[in-house]
């Protein structure tokens, strides 16, 4: 490998995240694994064994460990650790503390995540983050955690807490059509009376004031029982771009969509920003991706220069340290997945140099893994895995991401290729 050009700052962190319910199989406390298993469902198809991760983990750490990789990033599964209200499980707690200990001993930065998408199914029923409790019910959890956890530094406290406000009246909205209407009834059902009670689904005003106030909660319970501990939220953030006269909508959204959350946010540890597009806002009031832009796995506009746009904005924002806590791209391609790394990062580098103080990088995902609602399809995987068997098999874009990790920087036949690749498509104003 050549001399490495586009060095990142000294300690920065280079990892690659998974999420508990989406990698360890069998969350059967879990509010998403009762919604998978009804009929009619809301998921394309039930988890399952998942990619076995809960008796896996020590070997997907000699993966992390052998590719060069410092971090990872994988969540604690709170209906695992109280699986009925007010009953905690230590044996949950000593298999993720073994989790922890396997990522030290291979030399890998473990960050955890108190929450990711799931619930256990007793708080789901008591009405998720719209029960005026909340706030009080998952400090309680996170400090019980926090409390008999040793041996992390990095944490993050709710995943992506801004992601119903932009995704839950359009799924409500799609989901009018066909079987929808039945696949509504039957998660509401099993819900205790409302899909507002699953996170996805939650109304904006509960992500106001439960969902803020249980992040700052769960913080302090953290940062009280490991108070070297960098606590931060995660959300979801696009790169919002507007057509010639479409600034308006476009502010609107990242008001509504953003705003709240990361006036919110603004002060801790870092924000951790989670990317993997953009939208362009329209003149006709319309928003998507511009018209013949490749798309990846999941319909999203391929579009890697998008992680440093939105990490500007979130610094311009709010001044607070980032850790870019996901970003990935889904399909096969993998020699595309290796392209979008290193152009992600290598714009990344640019905002930087900038001034914008991003302290580190993880990858979705580190394996091909349980994508939520569409269920197995999507692969964002750096590591493959053929369920059957449970085989691993690492990916070109894996060994890549490892190099730059243990280089801290490009090569600069990386750096040669991103910029062949930028020529391309980036810098292109939108909509013109
Ligand atoms: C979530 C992940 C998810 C990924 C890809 C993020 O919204 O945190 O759980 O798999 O995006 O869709």
């Amino acid at each position: 490998m050549s001399a490495p050009r586009g060095h990142f700052p000294e300690n920065f962190i280079w990892g690659a995240a998974t999420a508990a319910h989406q990698v360890e199989g069998n969350n059967v406390n879990s509010d998403s694994w009762m919604l998978e298993r009804l009929h009619p469902s809301l998921f394309r198809e039930p988890s399952g064994d998942g990619v076995d991760q809960y008796h896996r983990f020590a070997d997907d750490m000699a993966i992390v460990s052998g590719l060069g990789l410092g971090a990872y990033r994988f969540s604690i599964e709170w209906a695992r650790i109280e699986p009925e209200e007010g009953s905690f499980s230590q044996a949950a707690l000593d298999h993720y503390q073994r989790c922890i200990d396997h990522c030290r001993e291979r030399g890998i930065r473990p960050m955890l995540t108190f929450h990711h998408f799931t619930l256990p199914i007793w708080q789901a029923r008591l009405g998720g983050f719209t029960d005026p409790d909340f706030a009080d019910r998952f400090a309680r959890y996170c400090e019980h955690a926090a409390k008999r956890l040793a041996g992390f530094d990095l944490a993050c406290t709710i995943n992506e807490l801004n992601l119903p406000l932009f995704v839950r009246d359009g799924s409500l909205r799609r989901l009018q059509r066909g079987r929808g209407p039945e696949r509504i009834a039957a998660a509401a059902a099993a819900l205790g009376g409302s899909v507002d009670h699953f996170f996805l689904f939650t109304p904006a005003e509960a992500i106001r004031d439960q969902g803020l106030a249980a992040h700052a909660r769960g913080r302090d319970a953290i940062k009280s029982a490991h108070p070297h501990c960098q606590v931060g939220v995660t959300l979801a953030l696009q790169d919002e771009q507007a057509e010639a006269g479409a600034e308006p909508l476009r502010d609107q959204r990242r008001n509504d969509y953003y705003g709240v959350c990361l006036d919110g946010v603004a002060g801790d540890d870092f924000i951790g920003v989670q990317n993997y597009s953009r939208v362009v806002s329209k003149r006709d009031g319309s928003t998507g991706p511009e018209e013949g832009h490749r798309l990846t796995m999941m319909g999203y506009e391929d579009r890697p220069q998008a992680l440093a746009e939105t990490c500007r904005f979130a610094w311009e924002r709010t001044k607070t340290p980032i850790i870019v806590t996901e970003n990935g791209w889904a399909g096969d391609d993998d020699r595309r997945r290796s392209e979008f790394i290193v152009e992600a990062l290598s714009n990344l580098h640019g905002a930087i140099v900038d001034g914008v103080d991003v302290r580190g990088y993880f990858y979705w995902s580190l394996l091909d893994n349980f994508e939520w609602v569409v269920g197995y399809g999507p692969r964002f995987g750096l590591i493959g895995v053929d369920r059957g068997t449970m085989r691993r098999a690492i990916k070109r874009s894996a060994t890549q991401l490892g190099e730059i990790a243990r280089a801290n920087g490009f090569s600069e036949e990386q750096t040669d290729a991103s910029a062949a690749a930028k020529a391309d498509t980036s810098g292109a104003p939108v909509g013109l």
